[in-house]
């Protein structure tokens, strides 16, 4: 039995990952914001895994100090993961001129600096044990300017660079501990799309989008294979290196093409 911390388990690709690591028989540390779904998750996860262990920890991880309090809670738990995933993230739509200051403060401390902070916790136990894996979400978003989205795909793009920078620094030092960034496509069926304000977008309607199930299978997969880097879906990942080979003002127009609103 392994363990498994997962922010943002409570709901989306988060619970889908939490379910696919019941499934296999792990014990899970979930976090989530208080006042949220993750009671509920977690009483349904109950109710198909009666053998499931599972830690709810209700913290709204924006706060500056929150990573320490969910690294400090699981230490005293005894639950120092094998796997963490760095899942919790949301984003904000609109022209960053239009956009609130104080909600994209808010998003720029989740996604990255949480992120930041975890990963940095939990790898020095891992380090520790030269052994275990951090799996931090990114998002397709992290590869181009993203208009309309801006704010959020540069967080996305520092967790790529960040990730991506330490498995090359573990493998350089010998370590067996590994580090995945996950850069998703639009992602249907989760919270994110109402959370971000992105509902009238072309975003979530084109053939590029992807389910949290996608996701996760394409994850599990990759850390078979001991990959750094994984785009869920069938063919997206050639995609990704097609766009690479594009002119930097053609993969700009067809990034704001998508991120556009639908004209009535
Ligand atoms: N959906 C997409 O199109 C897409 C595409 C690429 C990448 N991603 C990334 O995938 C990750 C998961 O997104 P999702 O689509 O599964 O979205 P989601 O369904 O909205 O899930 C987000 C999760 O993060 C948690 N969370 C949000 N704000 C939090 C806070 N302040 N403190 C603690 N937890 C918080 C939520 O908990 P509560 O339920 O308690 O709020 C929820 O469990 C995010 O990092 C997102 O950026 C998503």
């Amino acid at each position: 039995m392994k363990k498994m911390l997962i922010t943002g388990g409570s709901q989306g690709i988060g619970l889908e990952l939490a379910k696919a690591f019941a499934r296999e028989g792990n014990a899970l540390f979930l976090v989530a914001k208080e006042d949220g779904l993750l009671p509920l998750a977690i009483e349904n996860l109950k109710k198909d895994f009666p053998n499931l262990q599972v830690t709810g920890l209700e913290i709204d991880l924006t706060l500056p100090e929150s990573a320490l309090s969910v690294y400090q809670s699981a230490l005293k738990a005894d639950f120092v993961p094998d796997i963490l995933v760095n899942n919790a993230g949301f984003g904000i739509y609109g022209y960053v001129w239009e956009t609130d200051q104080e909600s994209e403060f808010k998003m720029l401390q989740l996604n990255m600096l949480n992120v930041y902070q975890l990963t940095r916790f939990f790898l020095k136990e891992m380090i520790q044990r030269n052994s275990g894996w951090i799996i931090n979400i990114s998002s397709i978003s992290a590869f181009q300017p993203n208009p309309r989205l801006g704010t959020y795909g540069a967080t996305k793009s520092f967790v790529l660079q960040f990730t991506r920078s330490i498995d090359f620094e573990l493998r350089e030092a010998g370590f067996a501990v590994r580090t995945m960034a996950v850069c998703p496509t639009p992602v249907v069926n989760t919270g994110f799309m109402e959370r971000a304000g992105m509902e009238k977008s072309r975003t979530f309607k084109n053939w590029m989008v992807v389910t949290p199930d996608t996701v996760v299978r394409d994850i599990l997969k990759g850390m078979k294979n001991g990959k750094n880097l994984v785009v869920p879906g069938k063919g997206l990942s050639f995609l990704l290196s097609i766009m690479k080979r594009l002119p930097e003002a053609v993969v700009i127009w067809m990034s704001a093409y998508y991120l556009r609103e639908n004209r009535k």
